[in-house]
Order: structure tokens, then sequence, then C-alpha cells
């Protein structure tokens, strides 16, 4: 699901942007008011009308900028058995890609997303749908973020993060991407490495080596580009040694068991993947005259360097305290992961209503995703 179109980004590249979200399979989960309030833009969701998100169609704007999928995934044991005496209320349609929410028996609400995903889709058409469109550009020298939001247990860490260890079939974005952009570069031209970082309480960490604590976010006035210099940047040759990093990576995640998850993530986890591709430069030949005699002439180019970041982002899920029962300092975590997402819900609001101004100074989250969701300001 990534963009189709692009922006016009810095150095004539082109930023773009993918959000993903999931959502729970759950009759009494009131998918509405998570749907429809906390951070995720009204916009992003459209409610029965045809106007594309991102950059609407009809305003003469570059279409795609922002494409929004929903999955949801099925429902667990406990769920199963809770619902088990209601009439379900959310109603998928994927072939008009729509989720219908059923208010009550006479009343419902349609809401349109550029792809709708199934209980039954699985992690390998997820990750086509998704994010190969992504990553297919980043290897093409763009930016493309794939963020996954939604309400704390509805399957952002297992769409995003599942390694596959036991079976290959469950294998998340993150472990796929890589897979894809592995058998693409040619090791002995191009580079490929990553910083994993976490976001947690406004503070970035290097998931990958917890010493580097409260790293600061470099910007390139002149570029806009966005860096870490702070955070371990590992170069990848190898799947497995990337999917060993995935793991260190998850061990340093803070997550805590609440009412609604076992595992719930209680920081932000953000993947940046730097690709940089030598791409041979033509040869050209020219004839030249020298004393009377005509010579060809073999002119070298220099090979053009081809960079592309993709971002893969974890968000932590936004939360009902009331729901998820969290008190003491898991409520001061869930306070800043509401405050970050609500930031974030107004960056992609402005980017989806194709604002000059993206306020992404509210909040670390966004500016570090500052250069993914493109434009300056
Ligand atoms: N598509 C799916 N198929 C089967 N199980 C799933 C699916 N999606 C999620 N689950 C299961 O649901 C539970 C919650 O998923 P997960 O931890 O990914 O949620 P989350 O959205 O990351 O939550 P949080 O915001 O709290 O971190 C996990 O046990 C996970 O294995
Ligand atoms: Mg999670």
């Amino acid at each position: 699901m990534a963009a189709s179109g692009g922006t016009s980004y810095r150095n004539g590249a082109t930023s773009r942007n993918s959000l993903k979200l999931d959502k729970p399979f759950s009759a009494n989960s009131n998918p509405k008011s998570s749907l429809k309030s906390k951070s995720l833009p009204n916009s992003a969701l459209r409610r029965s009308s045809p106007a594309s998100l991102g950059a609407a169609k009809d305003d003469g704007a570059v279409p795609g900028r922002v494409r929004v999928a929903v999955r949801l995934r099925p429902r667990n044991t406990e769920e199963l058995i809770a619902d088990a005496d209601f009439a379900d209320c959310v109603e998928l349609q994927p072939e008009l890609k729509r989720l219908k929410l059923r208010k009550n028996n006479w009343d419902s609400d349609t809401y349109e997303f550029d792809e709708v995903l199934t209980e039954f889709a699985s992690q390998k058409r997820v990750y086509e749908v998704v994010a190969k469109p992504v990553v297919e550009s980043v290897l093409d020298g763009y930016n493309g973020t794939i963020m996954a939001y939604g309400q704390t247990g509805t399957g952002k860490t297992y769409t995003l993060g599942r390694l596959g260890e036991e079976d290959t079939a469950d294998r998340g974005i993150m472990v796929r991407a890589m897979e894809d952009i592995l058998a693409e570069v040619s090791l002995e031209t191009d580079s490929v490495s990553v910083s994993y970082l976490q976001l947690y309480m406004e503070s970035i960490q290097d998931l990958l080596d917890p010493a580097n604590d409260n790293i600061s976010i470099v910007e390139d006035p002149k570029t806009g580009d966005v860096s870490v210099p702070g955070a371990s940047l590992v170069e990848i040759r190898h799947q497995e040694s990337f999917v060993e990093l995935l793991r260190l990576g998850e061990a340093h995640r803070f997550a805590a068991n609440t009412k609604l998850n076992t595992e719930s993530s209680r920081s932000h986890a953000i993947l940046m993947v730097h690709v940089k591709r030598s791409l041979k430069g033509k040869d050209s030949t020219l004839s030249s005259d020298i004393g009377g005699n005509s010579h060809l002439v073999k002119t070298l180019k220099p090979p053009i360097v081809r960079k592309g970041k993709l971002v893969v982002v974890d968000l932590a899920g936004s939360e009902r305290i009331d729901k998820s029962g969290s008190e003491g300092h898991t409520l001061e975590e869930a306070k800043s992961i509401n405050l970050s997402l609500s930031a974030l819900g107004k960056c992609i609001n402005a980017l989806a209503e194709n604002s000059a101004h993206v306020p992404v100074r509210d909040s670390k989250l966004t500016r570090l995703l500052r250069d993914s969701f493109g434009g300056k300001t």
C-alpha cells in the first residue's frame, strides 16, 4: 500500500509515506471510538467519501502521499468467549475497500481505506499489499515509511516485528522487507545499514546498545535530513545477522503486561534502514581527431549514488486508561504514549489535508520522522 505518486522532496528525491493501521476484530472493543478518536486523523479515515487520503485526487495535489490500510486480527480465545452472544459490529467489505461499523440495528458508519485486510489475511499478503511497494521505492532511492497505528493489543508488533523463527509464514514486515532489500542489492557495490531505536517517555534509546541513552536528533538545516548520530549504525550483509539484531532490539524494548495485552509495547520502536546503491555511470565513446588521425576516446562516468531510507515504526498502542488498567508508572507511560500519538495524528492530518504546515516540533516522535513526512516545514 505504498504511495503511487510521491512528493517532490529534497534533491529531487521523493518522499513516499505509508501508514498502516491495525484494528481488533472484536465486537466488544468499541472500535468506533478507537477509529474516530485519539490521534488518528478523521481525514485519514474516509467516511463514505471517495476523496483520496493524503492528497485529494480532485484538488490537483499529488495522490497517495499517505496511504492507509486496515487489518483486523482474529479474535483471541477470550474474545471468542466474550463475544459469543453478540452480533459482529465490524463488517469488512474488502472488494469495496470499506469497513462498516454497526452502531445499532439501524445505524452504521462506513469508512474507506486504501486496503482492507481481513482476519484471514496472511503475513505474506499484508507485506505484499502494504510494504512491498514502499520497499521497492526505497530501492529506487526514495524515502519510505511504514507505520502501524492502533489500539493496544490489535497486532501492530505481530504485523511488523514477528521474526517467524518457528514458522517462516509468520515473518513480519521488518524481516520480509530486509529479505527483499538484500535480494536486490549487490554487496560489492551497495551498502545496507540499520539503526533500531525506541522512543520511551520522550527519550530516544538505542535498542541495539542500551548504553546509548537520551540520543539527540540532528536535523540538517540545508537538506532537512534527520539523523541520530548517537545511535549504532550496523551494516547488514546477511539476513541472519539482521534477524539477530531484531531479536536483540526486541529484548531491550520496554513491554508490560496490561489487561489488554500481556506483551504490550510501552515504547515506539523505530527501525531505520539506509540503502546506498551505486549505479554504474554509462561509459560513452567519443570520436576525436588528433593529429589528423581519428581516435575513439572512452570517457568513464563516475557511478551515481542512490540513497533511500526505509523507516518502519511500531507504535506503542493508544489505550483507554480505564480499559487497560494502567496505573502508577504504567499510567505515566500511557500518558506519554497518547501524547506523542496525538502529535503524530496532527502531522498525518496536516499531510492528509496537504497543509503547508506540518507541526513536527510537537514531539520527538514527529521530529524523528520529519524527513519521512516530506517537505521542510
Ligand atoms: N494477525 C494475527 N494473527 C494471530 N495472532 C495475532 C495477530 N495479530 C496479533 N495477534 C496476537 O495478538 C496479541 C497482541 O498483538 P500485538 O502484541 O502485536 O499487539 P500490539 O498492537 O503491538 O499491542 P501494543 O500496542 O500493546 O504493543 C499477540 O498475542 C499476538 O500474537
Ligand atoms: Mg506492540
